[in-house]
């Protein structure tokens, strides 16, 4: 078997977050300039049928059944050797390479599991589809955060920006026209299945409260879809400050996710928000060319570590 690599980029919700969980729609899209490579290799001389993981970035360096049952290489293994109809356990090595910051609302889980995917059932002569890999990457995600909507993995395995809704068809964005943001990290780091929870646990404490906000972020997704399928940057910030306005509401961003939008907007960009899970991880401002360095030093100015640059391109522009 000879050795095989993949890989899979990092994503942004541009619209829509959590309450897509809840039936609504959300958009997002690849951050590709943030990506995970995975290699699969042959192990000569090993025993047979074990598999070496390493991966410097989530502290592994192990055989994969020393890992608990709930550790995401070892659920994305399990399952396409299971998948495949895989009797014997292949003797190889698994090395996972990864730039996105875990915890942060980038989709490093989802990303990490569809690179494995990808390399593994290479490596052992069956490469998956793409919706098959997506149905798969969904239970792992499943298995790790309980209750995702399926955006993050759908976002990452067809690597293209997405109009999404649980249940329904993917549909696939034509941008307008040429987009830029620019994402800050707020340092703090937030598991999303523990703000998945308190959403879950606050609704069902009061749904009377959170049921018309969870509506209204629904409704800025499908505004956002149209202005950005019609090249309308304007409208499109204004929804997503609108989208971060009814996340904060929720409890769902913290403060420094919130100086960073305060900064953003205060700079010049036409809208800030959190992205992801919330309550830290990153924030994504949509700017003008123009604006783009006074955003850029307004963000670095809050001390954030780290401003990328991320372009969504216009259809046909790829
Ligand atoms: O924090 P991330 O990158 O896993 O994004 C989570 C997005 C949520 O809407 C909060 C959860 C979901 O499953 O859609």
């Amino acid at each position: 078997m000879p050795a095989m690599s993949a890989n899979a980029s990092a994503k942004l919700i541009l619209l829509g977050e959590h309450a897509v969980v809840y039936g609504e729609p959300a958009l997002a899209m690849p951050f590709s300039a943030l990506r995970v490579r995975v290699v699969v290799e042959p192990w000569i001389g090993a025993p047979a049928g074990r598999i070496h993981v390493f991966a410097r970035d989530l502290d592994l360096d192990q055989d994969w059944r020393d890992l608990p049952e709930n550790n995401l290489v070892r659920e994305a293994i399990v399952l396409v050797l299971s998948v495949l109809e895989i009797q014997q356990t292949p003797t190889c090595k698994i090395s996972i390479f990864s730039e996105i910051p875990v915890s942060a609302g980038l989709g490093a889980s989802a990303a990490i599991t569809v690179a494995i995917m990808r390399a593994f059932s290479a490596f052992l002569g069956h490469p998956l589809q793409q919706d098959q890999l997506n149905q798969l990457a969904f239970q792992v995600e499943t298995r790790m955060h309980g209750t995702p909507s399926g955006i993050d993995n759908t976002v990452i395995v067809y690597e293209k920006p997405i109009y999404f809704r649980k249940g329904f068809e993917i549909e696939f964005l034509k941008p307008g026209q040429e987009f830029t943001f620019l994402v800050a990290d707020s340092g703090v780091k937030k598991s999303t299945a523990s703000t998945v929870a308190q959403l879950a646990n606050d609704r069902l404490q009061n749904p009377s409260y959170y049921d018309p906000l969870i509506e209204q972020i629904g409704e800025c997704a499908r505004v956002g879809r149209s202005a950005l399928e019609s090249g309308n940057a304007v409208v499109l910030g204004e929804a997503m400050n609108t989208n971060q306005d009814l996340l904060a509401t929720m409890q769902l961003s913290c403060p420094e996710l919130d100086q960073l939008v305060q900064a953003a907007r205060q700079s010049g960009a036409l809208g800030a928000k959190l992205t992801g899970g919330g309550k830290g991880g990153h924030m994504l401002a949509l700017v003008r060319e123009e604006d783009l360095d006074a955003v850029r030093s307004a963000l670095l100015g809050t001390g954030t570590r780290q401003v990328y640059q991320t372009t969504l391109l216009a259809e046909g522009n790829a």
